[in-house]
């Protein structure tokens, strides 16, 4: 049988791979990236949670944009991934503008104590996690540290039965301007969806994308702001239910308060931000 890795050992092998988009972070596009209208969403259900005095949120991942929206409301920052080099390189990229402090932990068993966080935010973060064992598993933990009155606010990747299956296809509607270039990974990285564990490989996008480089249809700057290197190592499984068995298991843990979708990216409308209040 073969070696089974810790949570540690898995984040020390992508080491390499994150270090590297964290340098390239500021170049990437939306999806990967929250967009404009995204970040306008992410403030507004900010102020609409409760905004006392001595407000502690826990940001998962390292995500630039949320921890100085969070900063701007004199929040005390907690900032959780597994990957230490990403954390590292962020902070190349931003300079806090409050005080925060980074867990080097699995979202999955945090060691903050339980009630002890008013807000939780994180950007495609479901997504990162195989459905829905973890999924619930994070759901779970987030009720956990949540104080009983305190809120999640996400961005979660859906899958929709209407999203194209044909590479051609997906570089067509990009032609046309009918799509961006970040839509187009993102309808890609779902071409080899397996309804089954409601996931996809990235790699099937990587290396269609080489083939529109190689093919010339993409300049080199082009697959630059999806890519940071043609040398693979993409290999990535992200996950995404469909929107109503997200929703249904969602509930049993929060209350949804409001759903909202930017408009300014095609894939706004399957990537909504929630707003959701704890059950406790
Ligand atoms: C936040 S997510 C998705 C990308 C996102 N849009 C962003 O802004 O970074 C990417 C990060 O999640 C981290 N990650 C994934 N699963 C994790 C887990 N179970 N515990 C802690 N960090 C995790 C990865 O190391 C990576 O740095």
């Amino acid at each position: 049988m073969g070696k089974e890795f810790t949570q540690k050992e898995i984040a020390k092998l992508i080491d390499n791979q994150e270090s590297k988009i964290a340098k390239a972070w500021h170049n990437f596009v939306p999806p990967i990236s929250p967009s404009k209208e995204d970040m306008k969403i992410y403030e507004e259900f900010l102020k609409q949670a409760v905004l006392k005095k001595a407000q502690k949120a826990l940001v998962l991942g390292t995500t630039a944009e949320l921890r100085s929206l969070l900063h701007k409301y004199k929040f005390f920052v907690y900032y959780a991934d597994f990957n230490l080099n990403i954390m590292k390189e962020s902070l190349k990229y931003v300079k806090p503008k409050g005080p925060e402090k980074f867990l080097y932990e699995n979202w999955l068993n945090l060691s903050l104590k339980n009630n002890s966080i008013n807000l939780v935010i994180g950007d495609w973060v479901f997504n990162m996690l195989a459905w829905k064992k973890a999924w619930q598993k994070l759901m779970k933990s987030m009720q956990r540290v949540l104080v009983p009155d305190g809120c999640f606010i996400t961005r979660v990747g859906l899958y929709s039965p209407k999203f194209s299956k044909n590479p051609e296809r997906i570089y067509q509607l990009y032609q046309e301007k009918k799509i961006s270039l970040g839509d187009v990974a993102h309808l890609l990285y779902w071409v080899p969806y397996n309804k089954k564990t409601r996931s996809a490989n990235v790699k099937f996008a990587f290396e269609t994308m080489k083939k529109f480089l190689k093919e010339r249809k993409l300049s080199e700057q082009e697959f630059k702001k999806i890519y940071v290197s043609e040398k693979g190592g993409y290999d990535v499984i992200l996950t995404a239910p469909f929107r109503d068995e997200f929703e249904k298991l969602f509930k049993k843990y929060f209350i949804i308060k409001d759903r909202k979708s930017a408009q300014d990216y095609w894939f706004g409308k399957f990537y909504p931000i929630y707003f959701a209040r704890v059950r406790k």
